[in-house]
């Protein structure tokens, strides 16, 4: 059985500055995207999955009648853990009742800054109180499991400002909290500010000093890190990007959602209409691929060292029928070298160093 659903739903109020996500302010194409993805939905061939992780875009700015529609094709598949992504602002005390009641079990909220003057210039379309607005909808209906983004390294932010934001998200107590370092994606506006010299953006070292202080406040209130952007209290961590982390199967639906299947990975049209019309006439997949044996390794590899536990030995060789050490003796030998990785006895992780250049130690691995 695959383990994990992922539903994509590609509509925004407005775009943030930054992002490349697959998101359109296009919410007046909802109806018939809503009913394509159930269409999609129902050729699944099973029917139970541990996980489902809606994301986005902005799942919650479906209409309510939008939302039920989907909240009642997805509850047949009973999932242990039922992820909502949301924006400030998007949510009010009838749509948190419906998610609630459809078995919806974790929110995960964008909130990326503490600053309004920050919210700004990321163009999000929300201010701190309606945050804390949401936040409190979602306290107060019940939610117990959710999840804060935060982003640093962002444009104009000081490391006064980040500590201000780790310090008051933790007088909040999430469960869960992501912080990710700002990505100037091509194609963004950001990107075209960087490129003309109009994107201030905290140096390097400002950017490590961030990240660090994030992961030894949050340890010290118990949110360990258990993957290099993600903290949790114990048993808190989010299951369904453990999936893609272990480099277990899972399926995508939606425009632009991957899939990984049988060693497969295809993903349907990105565009809304393309999709629609994709799935009317009974195929939206734009493209696959077939992952061979040494890329399967490499994959592996890269997304197992993301997480703080690292690989266990012996899930490789079971999954492979290999040593780890005898395939990657080399690479593993040299990164250790350079202090990038450590050999823990049963399994390998990343060091500090390696995870401050993890995209440096993953290329290693391809072959
Ligand atoms: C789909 S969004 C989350 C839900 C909702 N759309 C929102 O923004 O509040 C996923 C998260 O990815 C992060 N993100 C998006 N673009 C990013 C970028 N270019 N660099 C770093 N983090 C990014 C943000 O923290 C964002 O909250
Ligand atoms: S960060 Fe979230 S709200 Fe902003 S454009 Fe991307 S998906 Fe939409």
């Amino acid at each position: 059985m695959i383990k994990s659903l992922y539903v994509h739903i590609p509509f925004c109020i407005k775009k943030c500055l930054y992002c490349d996500f697959n998101s359109y302010v296009r919410l007046n194409e909802q109806d018939a995207y809503i009913n394509a993805l159930l269409t999609e939905i129902r050729k699944i061939k099973q029917n139970k999955f541990d996980t489902i992780f809606v994301g986005g875009g902005t799942p919650t700015i479906l209409s309510i009648s939008n939302l039920k529609k989907l909240l009642e094709q997805l509850k047949f598949f009973e999932p242990l853990e039922f992820t909502f992504e949301t924006n400030p602002g998007t949510v009010d005390i009838e749509k948190v009742k419906l998610l609630k009641m459809f078995g919806v079990n974790r929110i995960s909220i964008g909130l990326q800054a503490w600053q309004d003057t920050l919210l700004q210039k990321l163009g999000r379309i929300h201010k701190l109180d309606d945050f804390l607005r949401t936040y409190d909808i979602l306290i107060k209906s019940g939610f117990e499991n959710i999840n804060i983004d935060l982003m640093f390294g962002i444009p104009d932010q000081s490391m006064e400002d980040w500590i201000e934001t780790i310090e008051n998200v933790l007088k909040l107590n999430p469960k869960h909290i992501s912080c990710y370092s700002l990505i100037v994606e091509e194609g963004t506006p950001f990107f075209e500010m960087y490129n003309k010299g109009k994107l201030i953006l905290p140096d390097d070292d400002i950017e490590r000093e961030m990240y660090y202080y994030a992961v030894k406040r949050l340890s010290a209130h118990g949110i360990q890190r258990y993957e290099i952007s993600n903290f949790s209290k114990k048993g808190y961590e989010c299951r369904h990007n453990i999936t893609y982390w272990m480099d277990e199967e899972y399926i995508g639906i939606g425009a632009g959602a991957h899939s990984y299947i049988k060693n497969v990975r295809f993903s349907n049209y990105r565009d809304i209409q393309k999709y629609i019309e994709g799935i009317n006439l009974g195929n939206a997949i734009m493209e696959s691929e077939t992952i061979d044996y040494n890329d399967e390794m490499a994959e592996f590899m890269f997304m197992g060292l993301r997480m703080a536990s690292g690989i266990k030995k012996e899930r490789f060789k079971k999954r492979f029928n290999k040593d780890i050490n005898d395939v990657y003796k080399i690479e593993i030998n040299n990164l250790i070298r350079q202090g990038l990785l450590i050999d823990v006895g049963d399994s390998i992780r990343l060091t500090d160093r390696g995870i401050d250049f993890s995209n440096k130690v993953f290329i290693n691995f391809l072959k």
